[in-house]
């Protein structure tokens, strides 16, 4: 359950946010990829967003654990997140925020997408102002994890659903080479590796973390980290990334009926829990006093 406090939603003016974030919810509850919201609630103060639970936690948690993750295993994670993807561009809305801390591991070993805070209906239409409306389908707001980020995002001219294929292609990096491609100490050089990624020039580093890895492995990577002109399924056919030579002897069929044997799973956390409740109520609550049109259509 995410619990969000009315005053800092909107104090921090992220009631539209909240908003859209349970409509895109709702659009891809029927998903197997992408988490599934069971209800939303509002009270006096607070608002709640139910999903269903993630066992065993993030990606992020797992890979901390495991530090890489087995080829085979990462294309099993990795099958699962392209369909969670594919469901959200289908459902006309780009994520924006694709990386292993909204990527779901459940006990059934499967990978879910989540937290859909970030994500952007597209297209989108515009009131022009003058009673007419126009259709828009480029996004520009700047936002996400910095080394995730599209070199769409950072020229600034407006980017579509291609940024979360780009992310993709670096969670799959990093689920191998235990490191995002373009994270340093440095933002402003972490933003001109990611440029000069677009224009073909590889940092180092990957250059060399792909050179000793399996071509097709290389080739899926390199068709994902590179221009949206040529990105794999930029222009919207995901057989460009099912059918690539990584997917090569993956048995679709069995991953989609679920008779696929699965990666090992990290520890359930459900079932490891000791909740300790001591003190949990105690906080003062300062009551919500605001505007609570700003949450219309939230329930
Ligand atoms: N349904 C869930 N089951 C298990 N864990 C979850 C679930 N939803 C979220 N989490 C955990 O909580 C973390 C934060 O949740 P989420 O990504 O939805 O919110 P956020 O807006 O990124 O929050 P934060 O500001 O804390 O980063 C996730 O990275 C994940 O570890
Ligand atoms: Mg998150």
């Amino acid at each position: 359950m995410k619990t969000m406090d009315k005053s800092s939603v909107v104090k921090n003016a992220l009631a539209r946010k909240v908003v859209t974030e349970k409509h895109l919810l709702e659009r891809v509850a029927q998903s197997p990829f992408c988490l599934r919201l069971h209800a939303t609630y509002m009270d006096e103060n607070f608002i709640y967003i139910l999903t269903e639970v993630a066992e065993c936690g993030d990606l992020m948690e797992h890979m901390i654990n495991l530090n890489i993750i087995p080829y085979i295993n990462a294309r099993y994670y990795t099958a699962c997140l392209c369909l969670g993807i594919a469901h959200c561009h289908q459902a006309k809305f780009v994520h924006r925020d694709v990386k292993p801390e909204n990527c779901l591991v459940f006990a059934n070993g499967r990978v879910k997408l989540g937290d859909f805070g970030l994500s952007k209906e597209l297209p989108y239409s515009v009131d022009l102002g003058d009673g007419t409306r126009s259709v828009c389908t480029l996004a520009f707001t700047m936002c996400g994890t910095p080394e995730f980020l599209a070199p769409e995002f950072i020229f600034s001219r407006g980017y579509d659903q291609r940024v979360d294929w780009w992310a993709f292609g670096c969670v799959l990096y990093e689920m191998l080479f235990a490191a995002s491609p373009f994270v340093t100490n440095d933002l402003k050089t972490t933003f001109t590796r990611i440029c000069d990624a677009a224009s073909g020039k590889l940092p180092s580093n990957m250059k060399d973390d792909l050179s000793q890895t399996d071509e097709s492995a290389a080739s899926f990577l390199r068709g994902l980290i590179c221009n949206k002109e040529t990105r794999l399924a930029g222009s919207g056919n995901l057989g460009e990334i099912t059918e690539h030579q990584y997917f090569d002897n993956f048995r679709w069929d069995q991953f989609r009926a679920e008779t696929m044997k699965p990666p090992p799973v990290p520890p359930n956390k459900v079932l490891e829990a000791k909740p300790d409740f001591a003190g949990f109520f105690q906080n003062e609550i300062s009551p919500f006093e605001g505007d609570n049109s700003e949450f219309a259509g939230f329930v």
